[in-house]
């Protein structure tokens, strides 16, 4: 999985029922993600000028989604790269393990939930973009 490529990841269409008093998406295990959700954490209070991400994970399959607000999501295989904005709480930016992300251009307020597919590991990251790169050759 470490040799996956930006094109194995891809927005979510997410479900959003409306009812008069607000809408809710709910997000299901293997139906509205192809994975078992085992964490759940959300970036908030994020000043605009930050750059968060700045790594790949080894098997870790996440779910990006921006709750409140926008924040865009630059993807990099090694190869080739793609930038997303995301800016609406019904799609979901799934990314696959081996793939390169950082985050920025925050809006005032937003929320960056992630949905996880393992616990918090330090050791499934990659942080350093030599490694990472040395590790798709
Ligand atoms: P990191 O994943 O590097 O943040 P981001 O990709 O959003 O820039 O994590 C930042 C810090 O938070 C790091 O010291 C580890 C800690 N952390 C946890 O303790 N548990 C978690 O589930 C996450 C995601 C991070």
């Amino acid at each position: 999985m470490i040799n996956s490529r930006i094109t194995d990841c891809k927005l979510i269409d997410l479900p959003k029922v409306k009812t008069e008093a607000g809408d809710i998406t709910p997000i299901n295990n293997h139906l509205d993600v192809p994975f078992e959700i085992k964490r759940v954490y959300y970036l908030y209070d994020i000043p605009n000028r930050s750059d968060r991400g700045g790594h790949a994970h080894k098997e870790l399959h996440q779910l990006v989604v921006a709750v409140s607000g926008s924040f865009d999501i630059e993807l990099f295989d090694g190869y080739d790269s793609v930038r997303y904005t995301l800016n609406q709480p019904d799609q979901g930016l799934l990314i696959v393990p081996g793939i390169w992300r950082n985050l920025n251009n925050f809006s005032g307020g937003g929320i960056c939930l992630v949905l996880a597919s393992q616990d918090y590991d330090e050791n499934d990251y990659i942080r350093n973009l030599v490694d990472y790169q040395n590790s798709k050759i």
